[in-house]
């Protein structure tokens, strides 16, 4: 609680409250490590603004004895630093939101971590920070780290950079060394599109420059830390820009009435405006702009409202609306920048979920263009990206949608990437730019199609998707089905991975990425033949769920046969047709299926064989028994 709101009286309560509501929020992120004195920092501004509540007051005096590393003083990192494992370990892991309030202004601080690790971490907090303080130990000088927390910073949006040179009474509160970290790091950032640099030269345990202007820097003629938070202005760079509103749900209580509720993400909406439905192209008016007080005449960024409109017109939850006047981009290809988060690594051509504003499509990485060294700055060469990495991808979508480029709106430019098995968020994506290629090329309406073609056969297209270990009986099975519906007269092609391997994926080695990107070709592949007619028998250990079910789902409902031969280990080692269990054993092979690279069965497959135990005659009776009962074969 501030001073002055201790010593109101009952009737100026109202007015206090009020006046406190229509403070201005700043929301900042300090980046440093431990060693920087970023806790003391935040835990100086906390106590010299007296924002701290008495008990809190007697806990940190009590902890400094016990805890503290300053001797008789008060340790302010322990007011931060809080949880007591984090203690023990020297390091603060994760993003931990702090809110305090001054008389001018309220701030929410996001605290992340400076350990190389931790780059997600500072991309959580910096993607809503309107300002980052970089914490630079004055005796060190600007780091790698400094650089790479820069360019995080830089790359998720943040225009406004406080340098704040710490521990300036550690080396005399010299002007000249202060003045050299100042123009080291505006040359390094000169690139960084930052609006604003302020460095400060600062003792978070002494309190210089934080609060008070020290005396002992009559050198600096600068605003300190808090003079600085309290002014910086930042608030109103969403609402200038054109308006943007997503989705978020069609509110429709009886037939009446039908509007848009979402909350607004850019610019501002009055009764009257042209607005757009960015993927569909479809217009109208704005009618009314409702809330719960009652209808408003405009209304801005960060505003929860329902929009209706003066045509009935087909929107729908995750349609981006837009002001006709300056419309976004839509495309469903794009270049992004993405900092991946997860230790499972991203797979170009492997199907992911990007969720853009309230919409949530499937989309795949079509190619990493480079990868970025955070610390260097470097551009490399990569095939996938690992747990903190961060690269320029193209991005394929399942539809068009509506964005503007991150560096125009960090509303409408961002995404996250989502793993459509384990629904865990894996990765996070600022738009570049949208790629036109895909949208000069346009699908050949032909006018002979797949139905006339399986007409001419007689025959119901279907693809018997193969899966199971190396020596499972995969192809000695589907080689039986094929002889036998050959037999029946069908149309049939076998696409074996033996086989397929040595032409058109002879490119392809046995890494994680390589396997998606052998099962996308020859899940497009199938889908040709489908559309050819045919009935497709594949053949291929295939062992990522994802991918089998990308295949399932490029074709219609029904079309898609799940074939899971289903042998153990043991009993596929045992059997070794090729000798490459023996040889990945003894470490001639990498990667192999089973011994040191993962199989995932299939959860719901349409059919289960026993290739462990079963005859393969019996099994491939099993699968034609099912084709039969498909009405695929008579
Ligand atoms: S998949 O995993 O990408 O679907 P695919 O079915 O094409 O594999 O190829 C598997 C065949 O390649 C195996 O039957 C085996 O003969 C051969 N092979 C060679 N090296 C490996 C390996 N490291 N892992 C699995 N199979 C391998």
């Amino acid at each position: 609680m501030s001073e002055a709101a201790e010593n109101l009286s009952a009737q100026d309560l109202i007015a206090y409250l009020a006046q406190q509501e229509n403070k201005t929020l700043l929301r900042f992120l300090t980046c440093g490590s431990v060693d920087d004195g970023k806790s003391t920092l935040i835990g100086r501004l906390l106590y010299d603004t007296k924002l701290l509540f008495d008990d809190q007051l007697a806990t940190l005096e009590r902890d400094s004895k016990k805890h503290g590393t300053v001797g008789e003083d008060i340790d302010f990192a322990l007011l931060v630093d809080g949880l007591e494992a984090e203690r023990e370990q020297g390091i603060t892991i994760d993003v931990a939101y702090r809110f305090f309030t001054t008389d001018k202004r309220k701030f929410i601080v996001a605290d992340t971590p400076g350990h190389e690790q931790y780059t997600r971490n500072m991309a959580t907090g910096a993607s809503t920070a309107d300002l980052a303080i970089l914490l630079v130990d004055a005796r060190k000088g600007i780091l790698t780290q400094t650089r790479r927390h820069a360019f995080i910073a830089s790359l998720l949006g943040i225009r406004h950079v406080v340098v704040a040179v710490n521990k300036i009474d550690l080396v005399d509160y010299s002007q000249d060394i202060f003045e050299k970290i100042r123009d080291d790091f505006a040359e390094f950032a000169r690139n960084f599109g930052f609006k604003q640099i302020v460095a400060i030269p600062l003792s978070a345990r002494f309190g210089d420059n934080v609060i008070a202007r020290s005396e002992r820097t009559p050198w600096y003629k600068g605003p300190t830390l808090l003079d600085h938070l309290e002014t910086v202005e930042v608030e109103d760079e969403q609402l200038a820009k054109p308006f943007r509103m997503a989705v978020q749900w069609v509110n429709r209580p009886n037939l009446d009435f039908r509007g848009f509720s979402g909350t607004i993400a850019s610019g501002t909406v009055r009764p009257g405006d042209r607005i757009v439905v960015a993927a569909s192209g479809r217009t109208s008016t704005v009618a009314r702009i409702v809330t719960a007080d009652g209808d408003l005449d405009v209304a801005g960024a960060g505003d929860a409202v329902t929009l209706t409109l003066a045509d009935e017109i087909d929107i729908s939850r995750g349609d981006l609306l837009v002001a006709a006047t300056d419309q976004p981009e839509v495309a469903d290809q794009f270049a992004a920048h993405v900092i991946w988060m997860h230790e499972d690594h991203l797979l170009p051509g492997r199907p992911y979920l990007v969720k853009i504003g309230t919409r949530t499509v499937t989309a795949q990485v079509t190619e990493i263009k480079h990868k970025i060294d955070v610390n260097t700055l470097d551009h490399l060469a990569a095939k996938e990206l690992g747990l903190n990495e961060v690269a320029v991808c193209n991005f394929s979508l399942s539809q068009p949608v509506g964005f503007d480029a991150y560096t125009a709106n960090r509303e409408t430019g961002a995404f996250i990437i989502i793993d459509r098995l384990s629904n865990a968020t894996v990765g996070a994506g600022m738009i570049m730019f949208g790629l036109r290629r895909a949208t000069n090329i346009h699908l050949q309406a032909l006018d002979v199609n797949k139905a006339a073609r399986a007409n001419l056969k007689g025959q119901k297209p279907v693809i018997l998707w193969f899966t199971g270990l190396s020596g499972a009986g995969k192809s000695t099975i589907a080689n039986i089905v094929e002889k036998y519906l050959l037999a029946q007269g069908r149309h049939t092609y076998m696409l074996d991975g033996d086989n397929v391997r040595h032409g058109l994926n002879r490119d392809l080695g046995f890494t994680e990425a390589d396997r998606v990107e052998n099962i996308r070709r020859v899940a497009e592949v199938s889908k040709l033949m489908i559309d050819a007619g045919l009935i497709v028998l594949v053949s291929f250990i295939s062992p990522f769920r994802a991918e089998r079910r990308m295949a399932r789902e490029l074709v219609e409902e029904g079309e898609f046969i799940e074939v899971f031969c289903d042998t153990p280990l043991a009993i596929a080692e045992s059997r070794d047709p090729k000798g490459l269990y023996k040889k990945a054993r003894a470490g001639q092979i990498k990667n192999f299926t089973g011994i040191d690279s993962p199989y995932e069965p299939p959860e719901n497959p349409e059919i289960r064989l026993e290739s462990g135990t079963k005859s393969v005659e019996l099994l491939a009776e099993e699968v034609i028994a099912l084709l039969r009962s498909r009405g695929v074969i008579v």
